[in-house]
């Protein structure tokens, strides 16, 4: 009889599901990993018109759309000056297609994967599915991904590092410094860094760098998408940027299992990037005004809270028993232990979700936590 492939036996379906699958239809959710935005009116129009133009009934080109992947290399050169050949990238299926790619053209079984540890759920699985050995890799006391730690952790098996900033479940952002040890390590030792930056644009205090930036070899792979910055991750577009020797072994990879991503999300996509930036901005805004609301409310809890500098989650430590006493208070947050085994005795909690519900939750978790002390 055939039996199911060994690297997918390995993989389980991730543990956020489980949490929401077992909470109550009016609980307050602090799980959501996407924005409570809707999309920008012009990147909906930009989907709507070609669409009614009759353009997105075809294949697009497999690396996606000439003007899309001109847009995306220009918004390289406008954020952050970075100059990127058109055919040095390939529109995919969101960020979670690209993460898939590069693994899957660089791993060989038995190679290894160097994650953070609390990292994105995805690290892990995608490191199996491609035949890999995950190897995670605990965070500093501030949540950052230390460059040391990753250094230590290369051996002869190494294939990929992962860096992701600003990072999920933490919300912690890099500094510039050490995106530019992240490429120095990606050069020295000649094993490619996969910089997961699909949080790039969500960023309060300092700036977004990228090892893309430093790195003096093509040993730097960059993932990013609209999903977050543009709130579309139903719309299912992301791409990866790569040498062109990568391009094109990822392009074999993409070609077969995927052929073009969707192209009214292309259309979408291209209006996005090229349109106002104001709603990111407003956006943004938004995030840092109910992260400060936040940290202040579980401080005032009495937990030890890293201030959270990007995305839109943060990551308490919490004792024993707290997110169960939260879960049945109704409010949805995630353990840390579903992001990897040193997420144990953490929560992240996500504030994509109305000022009105993020305070009444905050008042649970209050009693919540006296209630667990
Ligand atoms: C760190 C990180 N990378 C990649 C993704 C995948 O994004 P997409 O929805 O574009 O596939 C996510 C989604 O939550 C994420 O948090």
């Amino acid at each position: 009889m055939t039996e199911f492939a060994a690297r997918v036996e390995q993989v389980s379906i991730s543990g956020i599901r489980e949490v929401f699958e077992a909470a109550s239809e009016d609980a307050i959710n602090l799980g959501i990993g996407q924005p409570d935005f809707p999309t920008p009116d012009h990147a909906r129009r930009g989907a709507i018109e070609a669409i009614e133009a009759e353009r997105t009934d075809a294949y697009t080109s497999n690396k996606g759309t000439r003007s899309l992947r001109e847009a995306i290399a220009n918004k390289y050169d406008r954020d952050y000056e970075i100059d990127v050949d058109p055919a040095d990238i390939i529109a995919t299926s969101g960020g979670s297609e690209a993460l898939h790619l590069v693994l899957e053209a660089h791993v060989d079984p038995g190679q290894e994967v160097i994650f953070p540890d609390p990292g994105f759920v995805s690290y892990d699985a995608l490191t199996r599915i491609a035949g890999g050995t995950p190897k995670p890799v605990g965070l500093r006391e501030d949540l950052t991904l230390d460059p040391a730690a990753v250094e230590e952790a290369i051996t002869d098996e190494t294939a990929v590092f992962v860096v992701n900033s600003p990072a999920n479940p933490t919300g912690a952002v890099q500094s510039e410094e050490d995106m530019r040890e992240f490429a120095r390590i990606a050069d020295e030792h000649d094993v490619l860094c996969l910089t997961d930056e699909v949080y790039e644009h969500i960023v309060f205090d300092g700036e977004h760098r990228s090892p893309f930036e430093f790195a003096q070899t093509d040993n730097v792979v960059v993932v990013s998408a609209c999903s977050k910055t543009y709130s579309m991750t139903g719309w299912r577009l992301g791409w990866v940027v790569a040498s062109n020797r990568r391009i094109e072994r990822m392009l074999r990879v993409h070609q077969y299992a995927q052929a073009c991503a969707s192209a009214p999300a292309q259309y979408a996509a291209e209006a996005a990037i090229t349109g106002p930036q104001e709603p990111v901005r407003e956006m943004v805004d938004a995030f840092e005004e109910r992260r400060d609301v936040v940290v202040d409310g579980l401080v005032d809890a009495g937990l030890e809270v890293p201030t959270p500098s990007g995305a839109f989650y943060v990551m308490p430590k919490v004792p024993d028993g707290w997110c169960e006493e939260v879960l049945d208070r109704d409010v949805i947050v995630v353990p840390g232990d579903a992001f990897g085994a040193n997420g144990e005795g953490y929560a992240r909690l996500s504030y994509a979700t109305g000022m009105d519900e993020l305070k009444e939750a905050l008042e649970i978790i209050d009693d919540a936590t006296r209630a667990v002390r």
